[in-house]
């Protein structure tokens, strides 16, 4: 399983078609550090892995449609035997081009003096100004140095445009192939979460359901951790993005957990919620079955030429009937909807784009009254929820929350493929209902 160099080349041509006479410039990811000169385990930046299947540091990526002799360049680190006995294989400059298709290389030391050759009569730069400062500066130099030849030539690129919307577009509708890496990414997510319920219980700590699903992300041929594993119990459920996970589960609480793995750089998104002495209490059942509501009705709306909003708009219906209906918010629906009066209880949105990120690119309007219509290809997560935190302000005019439902913290997430009849839930195999939670 993989994408194959095939489909590489495709998504090399379709940024050419775009930037016609421009010439387009990624930069790898840098490789960080800690402890002063330990590397992290590398993680490509997701935009130019998806163009070069490259997955080296220090590399840089060109494309130049209209070059006579070459499109598509790549810079790389050298072999260098003595560097890479410390920090492992380099693919070096002959190999990045049988390997990657490249139609020339160089090594990066060359990129100065090789690089204005593409870019002089290039129309235009395509380039993201990230914050990466330095490689920012020397992309800014080159422009400025061509634009001081303007006069003298008559020709020059003109704007450094940004690649977002070359790139966003393309990414946001999966491949089959990137379908099969997905299936793969949410499988053993799936797999992780089925053994954390089996083995959560009262007495055991956050941090050993944490490594009980890390170990079978690894195990399975996962890189690892889509994102840091959220394990959270009691009121812990009620922090949005809690990683400490470093507390004794008590009887009778709810066990949140957000986990996901990465599988060749795909990413999965699961949240479930659950009792972990086997029962729910009357209020964490109540608060569960609307958020288990919300999400079946939220599932529902995902279907191809629907607009991006519903499926999140109807949660949040379903999740202030449900609140107005256990009087923990009083007053008119649509007037709670409209001032946002739910807030409180219900602060994110109902999900995300997924796919090389876990918070996938692709925009979500065409503009600011137009939001895009969901189409097949696209892989969303659908994740409502509802939090009341022991500190929980309710907003002006609404009812103080009684000490009972104060601690509870649920939300439940899954995975979407947008299909041509409607979509494909990739998490499936994780149960939900409120049986399924119970033992
Ligand atoms: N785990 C991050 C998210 O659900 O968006
Ligand atoms: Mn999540
Ligand atoms: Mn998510």
């Amino acid at each position: 399983m993989g994408i194959e160099q095939k489909e590489y080349r495709q998504r090399q041509q379709e940024v050419m078609s775009k930037i016609g006479g421009g010439t387009a410039i990624f930069r790898s990811a840098p490789l960080a550090t800690m402890h002063n000169d330990v590397e992290y385990t590398y993680r490509q930046e997701s935009s130019f892995y998806y163009l070069t299947g490259f997955n080296e540091p220090e590399a840089v990526a060109v494309f130049a449609p209209h070059h006579k002799e070459h499109q598509y360049i790549l810079f790389v680190q050298p072999k260098d035997p003595e560097k890479e006995t410390w920090t492992g294989y380099r693919c070096g400059v002959e190999a990045a081009k049988e390997i990657y298709g490249a139609d020339e290389a160089y090594p990066i030391a060359e990129l100065n003096e090789k690089l204005p050759q593409y870019l002089v009569n290039a129309d235009r730069i395509y380039y993201h100004l990230g914050s990466e400062d330095c490689f920012n500066n020397i992309v800014i130099a080159h422009w400025l140095k061509l634009m001081r030849g303007y006069q003298r030539r008559g020709q020059a690129p003109l704007a450094i445009e940004d690649t977002r919307p070359l790139t966003f577009p393309m990414r946001l509708v999966k491949s089959p192939g990137e379908i099969a890496m997905m299936r793969q990414a949410t499988k053993i997510s799936a797999m992780a979460h089925n053994r954390a319920r089996e083995f959560a219980r009262p007495g055991v700590y956050e941090y050993q359901v944490q490594a009980e699903i890390e170990h079978i992300f690894r195990k399975e041929g996962g890189i690892g951790i889509a994102y840091p594993s959220i394990v959270a119990s009691g009121e812990n459920a009620c922090i949005l993005h809690y990683i400490e996970n470093d507390r004794q589960i008590q009887d009778n609480e709810l066990l949140l957990i957000d986990a996901g793995c990465s599988y060749g750089y795909y990413n999965g998104d699961i949240t479930r919620t659950f009792p972990v002495s086997g029962k729910f209490t009357p209020e964490q059942k109540a608060l569960y079955e609307i958020v288990l509501e919300a999400q079946l009705k939220a599932i529902a709306e995902v279907q191809p030429g629907k607009p991006y909003n519903e499926f999140h708009d109807i949660a949040v219906c379903v999740i202030v009937q449900g609140l107005l209906d256990l009087g923990l918010l009083q007053g008119d629906l649509e007037e709670i909807i409209q001032e946002e009066k739910y807030k409180p209880f219900y602060m994110h949105r109902t999900g995300h784009w997924l796919g090389l990120d876990v918070h996938d690119v692709g925009t979500y309007k065409h503009n600011e009254e137009a939001w895009r219509n969901l189409q097949p290809g696209h892989i969303l997560t659908v994740e409502p929820g509802i939090y009341i935190s022991p500190f929980i302000k309710p907003a002006e005019g609404q009812p103080e929350i009684p000490d009972r439902w104060k601690g509870i913290g649920i939300r439940i997430e899954d995975d979407l493929l947008v299909t041509a009849d409607g979509h494909d839930i990739l998490t499936a195999d994780v149960p939900k209902s409120v049986a399924e939670m119970e033992r």
